[in-house]
C-alpha cells in the first residue's frame, strides 16, 4: 500500500517553503551565514519539535526562518522540497512564501522572490514539476502591513497566482484582510486563506464571503457548521487539509479522530496535505501513509483525496 500511494499522481495545495526547512539544511545555513543558534545540534533542536498549539509552533517557525538570508538560500530551501515531491510523486505545487517574515529582517523582497522563483522553474525544467506560487499575508501584522508587502510584490505579479492568509488564526478574523484583499483580486490575483485550523467555523464563513478564496486552507472545525458544510459541499469549495499538522498542534487528540475522511465521504473536496513538513513529521507521502495507519483509508478513498488535489488547482 505504501509504494502505491507513493506512486500515485499527486497535487500539494498547502505547503509552507520557510516549513519545509529541515533541521539539516537549518543548521547548513547557519554556518554558512555565521548565524549562531540556541540549539547543540540537529538531534536537540528536533526535539524542541513538540508543540500544544498553533502559536507555539509559529514561535519556533519564523526562529527557524532567521537562517534564510541570501538568495541562494531560497533557492537551496525551494529545490530541497521539490526533490522531496519528485520522490513522492508529487507532480504538480503551489506553494506559500511569506514575505513578511523576510523583508521584516531586512531581506530584500526580490532576493526571496528570486531564489524561491529559479527553483520552481528548475523544478519545471529538470524535474518535470508545474506549480503556482502564493504570497502569503502575516495576519497577526496589520492591514496597512499587508498593502506594503502588495504593493512591493506588484513589479513581479506574474510570479504569483494567488494571495493567502497565514500565521495566528485566533482574534485576527479575515475580515481584518477584506481591503487588501479585494486589491489583490483587482490586480487579478486569486486568493485563498487559513481558516477553521484554531478559529471557529465564522472565520471560515467570512473568507468565503469577504475574502472570496477559491479554497479554504485546513477548514477541519467546518464540521461543527451544518450551514456551512452543505455549502462547501453544494459549491464544491476546496479544504486543503494537513493531518499531521492538525495531530502535531492538537486540532485533533490523535490521528484515530480526524475528520478528513468523514468529510471525503460526505462528498466534500478535501486533500491532502502536509503543511509544514519538517517540523510536522513529513511530507504528503507520510500524510497519506498516516491516513491507512490510524483511519484505514483505502486505495478507492486515496485515490479521490489525489484527484481532488489535482482538481482543486489554481494553476
Ligand atoms: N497555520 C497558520 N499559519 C502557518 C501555518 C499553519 O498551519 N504554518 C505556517 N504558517
Ligand atoms: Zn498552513
Amino acid at each position: 500500500m505504501y509504494d502505491w500511494l507513493n506512486a500515485l499522481p499527486k497535487a500539494e495545495l498547502h505547503l509552507h517553503l520557510e516549513g519545509s526547512l529541515e533541521p539539516e539544511l537549518l543548521f547548513a545555513l547557519a554556518e554558512r551565514n555565521k548565524i549562531a543558534l540556541p540549539w547543540q545540534d540537529v538531534d536537540s533542536l528536533r526535539s524542541a519539535y513538540a508543540f500544544n498549539n498553533l502559536q507555539e509552533f509559529l514561535d519556533l517557525y519564523y526562529q527557524g526562518a532567521n537562517v534564510l538570508r541570501t538568495e541562494q538560500d531560497f533557492y537551496d530551501l525551494t529545490w530541497a522540497y521539490l526533490l522531496k515531491c519528485k520522490e513522492q510523486n508529487v507532480i504538480h505545487v503551489e506553494p506559500f512564501f511569506d514575505p513578511q517574515t523576510h523583508t521584516d529582517r531586512g531581506i530584500a523582497f526580490e532576493v526571496v522572490l528570486r531564489g524561491i522563483k529559479q527553483a520552481l522553474r528548475d523544478g519545471q525544467s529538470k524535474l518535470g514539476i508545474s506549480h503556482g506560487l502564493i504570497l502569503s499575508f502575516l495576519r497577526h501584522l496589520s492591514e496597512e502591513a499587508a498593502f506594503a508587502t502588495l504593493a512591493e510584490a506588484m513589479p513581479f505579479r506574474d510570479d504569483f497566482i494567488a494571495v493567502g492568509l497565514d500565521s495566528s488564526e485566533l482574534g485576527h478574523p479575515p475580515s481584518k484582510f477584506q481591503r487588501v484583499f479585494a486589491k489583490a483580486r483587482s490586480e487579478g490575483l486569486l486568493a485563498v486563506a487559513h481558516a477553521g485550523e484554531e478559529g471557529p467555523p465564522e472565520y471560515i464563513w467570512q473568507a468565503l464571503d469577504l475574502l472570496k478564496v477559491q479554497r479554504i486552507d485546513h477548514g477541519v472545525r467546518a464540521i461543527e457548521d451544518e450551514r456551512l458544510m452543505q455549502r462547501i459541499i453544494d459549491e464544491q469549495i476546496p479544504l486543503t487539509v494537513c493531518p499531521l499538522s492538525n495531530t502535531k498542534l492538537c486540532v485533533f487528540d490523535d490521528m484515530a479522530q480526524h475528520n478528513i475522511l468523514d468529510m471525503l465521504e460526505r462528498g466534500v473536496k478535501v486533500t491532502v496535505n502536509s503543511d509544514d513538513p519538517a517540523y510536522f513529521g513529513g511530507y504528503v507521502g507520510e500524510n497519506f501513509a498516516a491516513l491507512y495507519d490510524s483511519l484505514k483509508m483505502s486505495k478507492e478513498q486515496a485515490l479521490r483525496l489525489a484527484q481532488n488535489s489535482l482538481d482543486a488547482r489554481l494553476a
